[in-house]
C-alpha cells in the first residue's frame, strides 16, 4: 500500500518543450546563510545558480540577532558543547550528526573570519563570548545584536565577486523535477514575467529556510512558508521531526510590532522576566531560571500569562545602564525605543512566537537525501542535530558546517563525472479545476487554527479540530489550478500544516518543544524515536 497522502506530483502542469530551459552544474535555492555559504564552498570551475524567492538579501538567516555557538574559549570545549546540545534536544538529537556539528565549528568560523566577518572582540583583541539559555560556557560569537546581517552581508559581497556564482532573484521554486529518483532540476516561477522555467541540474541544494508563517506570530521574514520542504516531500524524501517546532520565549509584544526578536542574549547578560503583576517567575518553573531551555521558557510564559489573564510578560534589564545597553544591544535599543520603550528603564513587554523547526528534509552528515543529486541544509533540513528542542545560536553554525560538508560532496561527484549537459522531456498535467478559494484568506485561517492549536500547548481534541479544518483546506485546493505565487504558497502551507498535525497526534508523549497535555511526560519506552513522513511516488 502506498503511504503518506494523495497529491499530484507536481503543483503545476508543464510541458517541458515548451518553456525556457536553462542548464547550471549545480543549484541552490534559497539565499541564507546555508545557501551562499554551501555555494561558496564548490570549487568556482562550476557554474552555480542561486535561486531566490525574493532578492539576495531577504532571509531568515539575516534577521538572526545572538550569535554562532563555538568552543574556542579556553574554559570550554567541543565536548561540553555536545552535551548543552543533547540536554536541550531531549534525548532525540542524532549524536553523530552533533558531533560533526561541535567538531567542525571551529574550522568555519575561521573560514568566516577570513572572508572577513567582523565578530565582536574584547579589549586585548579576542574574541567575546557570549552566553545563551541551556548553554553551561560563554560560547556564543556575536556581532553586536546583528550577527545574521554582518555574517550574510559579508558572505553575498564574496558571492557578487564570484563569476561562477549567477544570482536569480525572485525566482521560485515551484517543485523538484526527478527521473528514477534521480534529480534534474527546478521547475520555477519567474515573479516578475509571471511565468514558468525549468532549470536543468543533476544537484540541487535546498536551503529555504523554515516554515514561520505557518503561525500568527513568528519571527520569521514572510518568505518563510516552507517551500523547500514540501517540493521535496512531493519528490518522495523523506521529512523528519516535524512535530518539533520551537517558540522564542522573548518577542516583542507591542500593537504596532509582533515579530521582533528580543534576543535570547538580554537574558544571557543577566535579564530577568516578570510577570504582568511584576513577579519573577522563573525560578518557580527550573532551577536555570531565565537560563533554561527554550522549549521550557516559552512553556512557563504560556503558563504565566494564562494564570494572569495578560497577553504578555516583561523582560527586565533595567539594572544595566543605557551606555552599556546601547553598545551591546545597538539594534534592540534602538528599535525597542522607536516603540518608546526605553530599556535602560522599562521593562519590554514580550511573549513567545514562533522562531524555528527543528525538523525538516531528513539528511544525513552530507546533506544526503535520498533522492541521487538533491542535498538539503539549514534550517529545511532536519539533521536530527537538534533533537526536540535546538540549542540557541546552533543553527547559523549548522548551516556553515553541513553546508561545507555537501559543498565538498558535491565537488567530489562533479569531478567524478564531469560537466554532463542534458535535457529533458517531460510533459506533466494533472485534472486541475479553476479556483475557488482566496490564498490569503486560507492562509490566515491556517495561521489560526495552527496557533492555537498546534501551538506550545497541545492536545489530542485540538489537534482533532485543526486536522479536521486543515483536512478540509487540503481537499479544496489539492487539485486546484495554482497560477499566481500566493498560490503556490498556500498549497505548501496547507501540505505543511497537514504533515505537522498529523506527527504531532501520532507522537503520543510531551517531549522538548512539543508538549501534550494529555500525556504530559516524557515516554522513552514508546517514544525515543523519530516520526518520518514520506510520499511514495
Ligand atoms: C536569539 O538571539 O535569541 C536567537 C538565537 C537563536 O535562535 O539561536
Amino acid at each position: 500500500m502506498k503511504e503518506g497522502l494523495l497529491l499530484n506530483r507536481y503543483i503545476a502542469d508543464f510541458n517541458s518543450d515548451e518553456i525556457e530551459k536553462e542548464y547550471h552544474d549545480v543549484l541552490v535555492i534559497g539565499s541564507g546563510i546555508a545557501g551562499v555559504y554551501t555555494a561558496l564552498e564548490i570549487p568556482e570551475e562550476y557554474d552555480i545558480a542561486i535561486l531566490t524567492k525574493e532578492t539576495i538579501e531577504i532571509s531568515n538567516s539575516v534577521l538572526a540577532q545572538g550569535g554562532i555557538a563555538v568552543s574556542l574559549d579556553k574554559e570550554d570545549s567541543p565536548e561540553l558543547h555536545f552535551k548543552d546540545t543533547l540536554y536541550a534536544g531531549a534525548g532525540l538529537c542524532d549524536e553523530e550528526s552533533v558531533w560533526v556539528l561541535v567538531n567542525e565549528a571551529a574550522d568555519n568560523i575561521e573560514k568566516l573570519l577570513e572572508y572577513g566577518v567582523n565578530f565582536d572582540r574584547k579589549k586585548q583583541g579576542e574574541l567575546a563570548f557570549g552566553r545563551e539559555a541551556a548553554h553551561s560556557k560563554n560560547r556564543i560569537i556575536h556581532a553586536g545584536d546583528t550577527t545574521g546581517k554582518e555574517v550574510c552581508d559579508k558572505l553575498i559581497s564574496v558571492v557578487r565577486t564570484r563569476n561562477n556564482i549567477k544570482i536569480k532573484e525572485r525566482t521560485f521554486a515551484i517543485d523538484l523535477i526527478t527521473e528514477d529518483n534521480k534529480c534534474k532540476g527546478i521547475l520555477a516561477y519567474d515573479e516578475d514575467t509571471a511565468s514558468k522555467k525549468l532549470y536543468l541540474s543533476n544537484v540541487v541544494i535546498c536551503a529555504t529556510g523554515g516554515f514561520g508563517q505557518l503561525y500568527s506570530r513568528t519571527t520569521n521574514p514572510e518568505v518563510a512558508t516552507g517551500d523547500g520542504i514540501c517540493l521535496a516531500y512531493r519528490a518522495g524524501a523523506r521529512l523528519m521531526d516535524l512535530e518539533f517546532i520551537q517558540f522564542h520565549p522573548t518577542v516583542l509584544y507591542h500593537p504596532l510590532n509582533k515579530s521582533f526578536l528580543i534576543s535570547e542574549a538580554v537574558r544571557g547578560e543577566g535579564a530577568i522576566l516578570r510577570n504582568i503583576h511584576g513577579k519573577r517567575f522563573m525560578p518557580e518553573y527550573h532551577e536555570l531560571c531565565e537560563l533554561a531551555p527554550r522549549d521550557v521558557v516559552s512553556r512557563a510564559i504560556f503558563q504565566e500569562m494564562k494564570k494572569t489573564g495578560a497577553t504578555n510578560v516583561f523582560l527586565d534589564i533595567t539594572f544595566k545602564d543605557k551606555e552599556y545597553l546601547e553598545n551591546r544591544f545597538p539594534n534592540i535599543y534602538k528599535t525597542c525605543l522607536s516603540y518608546g520603550i526605553d530599556m535602560a528603564k522599562d521593562y519590554i513587554p514580550v511573549a513567545p512566537a514562533e522562531h524555528y523547526c527543528m525538523g525538516g528534509i531528513r539528511t544525513d552528515a552530507f546533506g544526503r537525501t535520498g533522492i541521487e543529486g538533491f542535498y538539503a541544509c539549514g534550517e529545511t533540513a532536519c539533521t536530527g542535530i537538534h533533537g526536540a528542542n535546538r540549542l540557541a545560536s546552533n543553527s547559523l553554525l549548522e548551516g556553515l558546517v553541513f553546508g561545507r560538508k555537501i559543498g565538498q560532496e558535491v565537488s567530489k561527484i562533479l569531478k567524478d563525472s564531469g560537466k554532463r549537459k542534458f535535457d529533458i522531456s517531460i510533459k506533466y498535467s494533472a485534472n486541475r479545476s479553476e479556483a475557488t478559494v482566496n490564498a490569503d484568506e486560507v492562509i490566515r485561517h491556517i495561521q489560526k487554527i495552527m496557533t492555537e492549536h498546534v501551538g506550545i500547548v497541545r492536545n489530542r481534541e485540538g489537534l482533532l479540530l485543526a486536522k479536521q479544518e486543515v483536512g478540509n483546506y487540503f481537499d479544496l485546493i489539492k487539485n486546484m489550478k495554482n497560477s499566481t505565487l500566493r498560490d503556490y504558497e498556500m498549497q505548501n502551507i496547507v501540505l505543511l500544516a497537514t504533515l505537522i498535525i498529523e506527527s504531532a497526534l501520532e507522537r503520543e508523549e510531551s517531549r522538548g518543544a512539543h508538549y501534550r497535555t494529555d500525556f504530559n511526560k516524557t515516554d522513552d519506552v514508546n517514544w525515543k524515536r523519530n516520526i518520518i513522513k514520506k510520499l511514495e511516488i
